[in-house]
């Protein structure tokens, strides 16, 4: 059964429709991200879910219920859906202690103070802050109010869990520390998740299911592996930092199951079609490749080099290199091997890396 069913979903603000026919379904104890670029209505699609926003057309199905309709009429009060939510603000209640915010929504349903206490400890203990009950909330660090959120979120164990940007005020590594604990909750715990986030790598080790939104509609969505290796329009590969080239179609002279495209007079990668493009040769085709899939190094001989390195940029444990093949340039990611602007470079492309959208 599905925990979550939305279909045809719109709202709009004024003329400008934030969410437009969005429809996706989330099964029971399944996780989802809805990912994409600042403003494309991700919130928009969260705040509906939660009945923070009417939507304008659409239903909303949460454990096979309705909690809205717009042609039947329904709209259920946000404290009606029996949902948690995580919001980027931690909002923790700076005049009460870690373990009141985290009791408190069990207060407003109206259990026992004895029994809330010992809920809100467990809560307190899954998020690894035990010890902290007595604490006054706002002696925490942002990375612990961040758990004192979550915990307050799941200490009424929703069914369902709503997640918007709630990584985003964290550093890196406690970002990171952080993902691999919600993980590991949420599969202990077997709530349904929504994250909203436009960070992709939160996305991926989020979620099973990735759904990749463009200006309020759905661009692509699917297993979060098979989005981000085989994307099927140049929004996405652009939006996944993929290098998305011009070029020109070409029948591959060599071996059928490959297309060439032509990227300059001199360079002709090969390469195979997104599912569901209409590509027709000698037209116009743009040819996405990522950037951790271009590799460069060193040549034995300066008379092999087929590329120069136009600029290079150190982050640490990887490099990011942008380099010129025949004309056209290139970004690469990889493993830090110190190559400098100027520096002649061979360059290898797999084919099978290549992937050709209209
Ligand atoms: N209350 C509102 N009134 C008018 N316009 C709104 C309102 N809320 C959102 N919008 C508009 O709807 C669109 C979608 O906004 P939304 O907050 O859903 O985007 P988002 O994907 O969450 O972006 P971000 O990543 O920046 O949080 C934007 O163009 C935004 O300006
Ligand atoms: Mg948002």
């Amino acid at each position: 059964m599905s925990s979550v069913r939305v279909q045809g979903l719109t709202k709009r603000f004024g003329n400008h429709a934030a969410v437009f026919e969005v429809s996706f379904d989330v099964p029971t104890g399944g996780t989802i991200a809805l990912l994409g670029p600042s403003g494309c209505g991700k919130t928009t699609i969260l705040r509906c879910l939660a009945g923070l926003e009417t939507p304008d057309f659409g239903v909303i199905d949460i454990d096979g219920e309705p909690v809205f309709d717009h042609a039947k009429g329904i709209d259920l009060a946000p404290e009606r859906r029996g949902l948690g939510i995580v919001f980027q603000s931690y909002a923790v209640w700076p005049h009460m202690t870690v373990a009141e915010n985290v009791a408190f929504p069990l207060k407003v349903r109206g259990m026992g103070a004895a029994e809330r206490k010992d809920r809100a400890a467990r809560m307190l203990e899954l998020v690894g802050l035990k010890g902290f009950e007595d604490r006054s909330a706002t002696l925490v660090s942002g990375g612990q109010q961040q758990r004192i959120a979550l915990a307050r979120a799941l200490v009424h164990e929703p069914r369902l869990v709503l997640f918007d940007e709630a990584l985003s005020n964290l550093d890196t590594r406690l970002r990171q520390q952080m993902r691999m604990e919600l993980r590991m909750l949420q599969e202990r715990l077997g709530f349904t998740a929504v994250y909203v986030t436009h960070d992709q790598a939160e996305a991926f080790g989020l979620a099973d299911t990735v759904i990749l939104m463009n200006n309020g509609a759905i661009e692509i969505t699917g297993p979060s592996r098979e989005v981000f290796l085989h994307p099927r329009s140049a929004f996405a590969a652009r939006f996944f930092g993929m290098n998305v080239l011009e070029g020109r179609l070409l029948e591959s002279q060599s071996d059928p199951r490959y297309l060439e495209a032509e990227l300059s007079p001199r360079l002709i990668v090969r390469g195979v079609a997104a599912p569901e493009q209409d590509l027709q040769p000698n037209g116009r085709v743009l040819a996405c490749i990522r950037k951790d899939a271009v590799h460069v190094f060193r040549p034995e001989r300066p008379e092999d080099a087929t590329g120069t390195i136009v600029a290079a940029s150190f982050l640490g444990a990887e490099e990011e290199y942008l380099v010129e093949v025949a004309g056209v340039r290139i970004q690469t990611i990889g493993a830090a091997v110190g190559l400098q602007k100027g520096d002649a470079v061979c360059v290898t492309m797999a084919a099978d890396e290549w992937v050709f959208v209209r």
